[in-house]
């Protein structure tokens, strides 16, 4: 089946965060989750779910276990056990439980900024101490300095919260730079809670390695993040799961999750099953889009606002822009939301090195894009 990704879907009024939290003439650009219809098996499988109009309690099902172990291995030769395989609504809840369960009250937490803001307060929120060694720019992308990182652990520090791909600088890391990353957490006995809710939304010619995958010792250290959600543009359904190999981890997470987190409810695990079953069409098609989508976003950028510079992206529909020499005065996303009437996330929510930057979501209509491009471009001209 064909999707038509070029048209519009109207998602004003229909309780979206991203379109309800701006006045209505602001074309809104920033949450991550995508404007596009998602798959049509997604779709009809839900539909029938609900017409059979019984919504009782449910727990999740082994097609679905068996289809999370099938993508593993099919995508990266990861065997695993069914009970290995928790669920979850969000990885959101899997970073606080992560925190909650393998970091005592003022004990560190490590991630590495810019990142994901979750990163950064949840653990201040539950009191530990966030551990920040910011990743280092280099040309148009961004590198680990690992001096940096393992400086920055002390005696106290207990768990590292990795995102890869990375929100929002849109790396991918390789084999090499997860080997060092882990190398050093083995020496300083850290767990590693490795956020891989993008893995799925890779450009041409690039590889996710799952952090697990790199070996026993590593694994037997690491829980993963993921979930269907920002792949298939499911993120309302609440569906996630996390892959805790280590029995003893395994229970240190159960306990921490007791009575507070709750399995996926009923319509996320239909979606869930439905999209890791049938949804590859529509994820090969969804990427071929995103990917025209970047290069109109790079290509504008270079013709039109050579004053803003966009970070290569290896992932995500993210894009993540330095306006620090367009000379605009105070936040670069206030600005834009007043002069522009585009809303775009604020750099400095993404801790240090975020001073300067906005991040752009792509995942729209390339016509509604364009329009957004326009209007930043005469909001700039008129400086
Ligand atoms: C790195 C990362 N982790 C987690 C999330 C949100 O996950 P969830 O909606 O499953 O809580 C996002 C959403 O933008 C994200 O970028």
């Amino acid at each position: 089946m064909h999707y038509d990704f070029d048209r519009p879907v109207e998602r004003r009024g229909t309780d979206s965060i991203k379109w309800g939290s701006y006045p209505d003439d602001v074309i809104p650009l920033w949450v991550a989750d995508m404007d596009f219809r998602s798959a049509e098996p997604v779709v009809q499988a839900l539909h029938q779910r609900i017409d059979h109009g019984v919504f009782g309690y449910t727990r999740p099902t082994a097609e679905l276990r068996q289809a999370v172990r099938g993508r593993m291995q099919d995508l990266y030769q990861w065997p695993m056990a069914d009970e290995e395989i928790l669920f979850l609504p969000g990885v959101v809840s899997g970073l606080n439980v992560a925190i909650q369960a393998f970091a005592g009250p003022g004990e560190g937490v490590l991630a590495q900024p810019p990142v994901y803001f979750h990163f950064l307060k949840d653990p201040v929120h539950h009191d530990r101490a966030l551990v920040d060694p910011p990743l280092v720019r280099s040309g148009d992308t961004y590198e680990i300095d690992f001096d940096q990182f393992e400086k920055a652990i002390t005696g106290r520090t207990r768990l590292f919260l990795l995102c890869n791909p990375h929100n929002p600088v849109g790396r991918v890391y390789t084999r090499y730079e997860l080997e060092q990353l882990a190398d050093i957490c083995l020496r300083h006995r850290l767990i590693i809670c490795s956020d891989e809710i993008h893995c799925d939304l890779l450009y041409s010619g690039e590889r996710h390695i799952p952090m697990a995958t790199l070996g026993p010792e590593i694994a037997d250290r690491t829980l993963t993040l993921m979930a269907p959600s920002k792949t298939y543009n499911l993120a309302g359904l609440e569906c996630a799961y996390a892959i805790i190999p280590n029995e003893a981890l395994r229970r240190g997470w159960q306990r921490a999750a007791h009575g507070i987190v709750p399995w996926t409810n009923i319509m996320g695990q239909v979606s869930a099953l439905a999209a890791l079953r049938d949804g590859q069409d529509w994820l090969h098609q969804v990427m071929d889009y995103l990917e025209g989508n970047r290069d109109y976003l790079s290509g504008y950028l270079r013709d039109k606002l050579p004053q803003v510079q966009m970070c290569r992206m290896q992932a995500t529909y993210l894009a993540w822009l330095d306006c620090s020499e367009a000379g605009i005065p105070g936040k670069p996303a206030s600005f834009f939301a007043k002069e522009a009437r585009v809303g775009l996330s604020s750099g400095p929510d993404f801790g240090k090195g975020g001073e300067g930057f906005v991040r752009l979501n792509f995942a729209c209509a390339r016509s509604t894009l364009a329009a957004a491009l326009d209007r930043m471009a005469s909001a700039l001209g008129r400086l």
